[in-house]
């Protein structure tokens, strides 16, 4: 199997200041892994510190949204031109911008289209297969450039919550997977995201379909998200 991509979502969790916590704590440990590809996706506060902590390492940083405009009169966003030279993946259409804040699939494709303007990967979110094609009906870019989207298939109700874990079957998110790179007709990069933690994330990665993870909860704490690397590395998931 090839090495898996992880790619920490800390959502709106950290402080500046606990931001620097956590790269204390964590970044001696995440130079040194070579059993799995890192993408950390920090707050708008943090992402200049955080991208300037990890600039010529082995770990990489995006952010966990951008704003569908461009430039101009939109108080508030944050644009994918602001993005450039900060991050290098952004995350677009996670279910709790759709839910909260109302994001639609239009909007996404308008970010994924800006996104590749600046050579910015898009992660991009699937709730379900009518969501995959709802997004290849609207943009034509989501066929074309699939090769060099990252998807990600997350069932909201995988969602952890209230700190509890509650992810998908692993079998079923394999089937999904599957069926999301057969609507899109070519090799894509499939994570899942949904409650992985140190315990099960192994029976995700071990999965044909799934090439990596999109981690909350389990990011958040570094000793939580090292020991999340260590699994990986024991269950041998990589060549
Ligand atoms: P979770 O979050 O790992 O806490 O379930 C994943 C996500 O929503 O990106």
């Amino acid at each position: 199997m090839k090495k898996p991509l992880i790619v920490a979502n800390w959502k709106a969790t950290k402080t500046i200041k606990e931001t620097v916590q956590w790269i204390k704590e964590a970044k001696p440990a995440l130079e040194k892994i070579n059993s799995a590809d890192i993408v950390i996706c920090p707050s708008f506060t943090s992402l200049p510190f955080v991208a300037s902590m990890f600039k010529d390492t082995n770990v990489k940083v995006g952010s966990q949204e951008v704003s569908k405009f461009k430039k101009g009169a939109y108080t508030g966003e944050v644009t994918v031109e602001m993005l450039d030279g900060l991050a290098d993946y952004s995350i677009v259409g996670h279910s709790e911008r759709r839910r909260l804040f109302g994001e639609d699939d239009d909007d996404v494709i308008k970010k994924v289209k800006l996104l590749f303007e600046y050579n910015i990967t898009p992660i991009l979110c699937v709730s379900d297969l009518l969501q995959t094609d709802s997004y290849i009906s609207r943009g034509e870019i989501i066929i074309e450039k699939s090769e060099k989207i990252i998807f990600v298939y997350e069932p909201p109700s995988a969602i952890s919550g209230g700190g509890a874990y509650r992810p998908d079957n692993p079998e079923d998110v394999n089937l999904a997977a599957g069926k999301i790179s057969e609507k899109i007709g070519k090799k894509i990069v499939v994570l899942y995201g949904g409650s992985i933690n140190p315990e099960n994330v192994n029976s995700f990665l071990s999965q044909k379909n799934i090439d990596g993870g999109l981690v909350g909860q389990a990011s958040t704490d570094p000793k939580v998200f090292m020991d999340l690397f260590a699994s990986i590395k024991l269950g041998g998931m990589v060549d």
